[in-house]
């Protein structure tokens, strides 16, 4: 795995002290340090490659000051977690907890915790975040200095990331909330109180899929008028395809073609006024470019937005670029983008790239004006409280991506159903022993 080699070369040249303000790397907890091993819970942990089981594990405890055990109600399976599945995310390992978006009920509070009360219905942002350091300070929580210590970052990026739920050691090696139980660190910070108005099935998607989305849009600066061309129309790129429609665009088009394209009908169900371009059914000879050419006068759209990922291409030489330890990500989706839009158009980067990659069209990207925007992992403190506004003003609609429910001891099979992207499985809900019945106007269980 390229990837892998590249982060382990780092890792040697690079060793510091620990640089975070709380426990890191506590990502299962069945050190007796880290949680009642007399109370057990269940927990879905990566096994390797493809791997994932649930186990019993003990239940987490408070240890750090500003520490909240969260009681899982709802969870769910991201796209994010096959980049992990797939072992393409370097430095998880056997064993870790994963999940990063979760909604559930505060059991207990650690003694520094001032505004989350024990009994509350929160929602936790997928990002671990201290509320206080230079980019908390303004909502660029996902940048937090003080919750990550891993050091190979601050080498392939020249900065790090906060840390993240569930989601390897890379990023602080936090156990996930695709469990019982889950310890979120800096409660007050990372947790949003649900109104009683707002069920499970809608609040929880604010942790991630509906504020990276509508980061993604307005990152990507989409304004009135405009022309969105969207790739992948998976859950984000379907939230995309709303929210740039919400937020003025005059056209959206997105673009799949996986699978047999099922994902372009669902989400022109949803909206019928979406365009979509299934990209194995273009004519012989017709990239997606020319194709978005042909129905944008021949300029392009205005703004292209990436909802896919770096591991995805559709040509064999990123396969062995990847073997031969060459490159961790395609730069195919990206040219594709570049090559499309209009001159000065805007291309946003939201689908997960690791690395580095070979073949990027540097050249179009600077004789013709394009703006490449990274849209970062998403800073969710930045939105929540917007889009949990608008759920209750019911302007937005969560559901319109979610298709089952599961249990969470059914996940191991969930998953591999969720990484074959199985025709109708959009979005899952995944519930617990502690979960409510479910809403009105979501899925009902599904047993398997
Ligand atoms: N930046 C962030 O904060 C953040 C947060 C959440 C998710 N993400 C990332 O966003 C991406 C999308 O998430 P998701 O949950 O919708 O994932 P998903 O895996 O469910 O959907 C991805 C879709 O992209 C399609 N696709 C693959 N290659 C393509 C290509 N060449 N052209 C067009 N479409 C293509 C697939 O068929 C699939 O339908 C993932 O990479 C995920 O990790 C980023
Ligand atoms: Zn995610
Ligand atoms: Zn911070």
């Amino acid at each position: 795995m390229a990837t892998s080699r590249a982060a382990n070369i780092v890792e040697k040249a690079m060793r510091h002290p620990d640089e975070a303000s709380i426990a890191t790397d506590v990502s299962n907890y069945s050190k007796d340090k880290y949680g009642e091993r007399a109370q057990k819970i269940k927990a879905l942990t990566w096994q390797g490659k493809n791997s994932v089981k649930v186990v019993e594990t003990a239940k987490p405890k408070v240890l750090d000051d500003g520490d909240v055990i969260v009681k899982v109600t709802g969870s769910t399976i991201c796209g994010s977690d096959l980049h992990l599945y797939h072992g393409f995310i370097p430095e998880l390992q056997k064993g870790d907890i994963l999940g990063h978006e979760f909604c559930g009920v505060v059991e207990s509070v650690g003694p520094a915790s001032k505004k989350v009360k024990v009994g509350d219905r929160v929602v936790a942002s997928f990002s671990i975040s201290c509320g206080d350091c230079y980019y908390c300070k303004q909502k660029l929580n996902s940048m937090c200095e003080r919750t990550n210590a891993n050091q190979i970052l601050n080498v392939m990026y020249g900065r790090r990331t906060a840390g993240v739920f569930g989601y390897s050691h890379l990023v602080g090696g936090f156990a996930g909330g695709q469990a019982e139980y889950v310890r979120v660190p800096y409660g007050d910070v990372n947790l949003l109180k649900l109104p009683d108005d707002v069920p499970d099935e809608k609040g929880l998607y604010l942790s991630d899929v509906l504020s990276t989305s509508w980061n993604a849009v307005v990152d990507t600066g989409v304004k009135k008028g405009d022309v969105v061309a969207i790739w992948g129309a998976g859950p984000v790129g379907q939230m995309v395809a709303e929210f740039s429609f919400f937020n003025g665009a005059s056209r959206v088009i997105l673009i799949d073609g996986g699978d047999g394209g099922w994902r372009l009908d669902f989400v022109k169900k949803r909206v019928p006024k979406l365009e979509t371009l299934d990209y194995t059914r273009l004519p012989k000879g017709e990239s997606v470019s020319k194709a978005l050419k042909r129905m944008n006068e021949q300029r392009g759209p205005d703004v292209a937005i990436e909802c896919a990922a770096g591991e995805y291409a559709k040509g064999w030489a990123h396969y062995f670029e990847t073997l031969l330890g060459m490159e961790t990500d395609t730069s195919e989706l990206l040219n594709e983008m570049i090559t499309s839009v209009k001159a000065f158009g805007r291309c946003g980067v939201t689908g997960v790239y690791a690395g580095y990659c070979n073949h990027f069209n540097i050249g179009a990207l600077m004789q013709t004006g394009i703006r490449l925007i990274g849209n970062g992992q998403a800073p969710v403190h930045r939105y929540w409280e917007h889009l949990l506004s608008l759920i209750r003003e019911d302007k937005i609609r969560p559901l319109d991506m979610v298709t089952h429910r599961f249990k969470l001891e059914d996940l191991e099979t969930v998953y591999a159903s969720f990484n074959r992207r199985e025709p109708g499985m959009q979005k899952v809900f995944i519930q617990t022993k502690f979960s409510s019945p479910p809403a009105p106007g979501s899925p009902t269980l599904t047993e398997l």
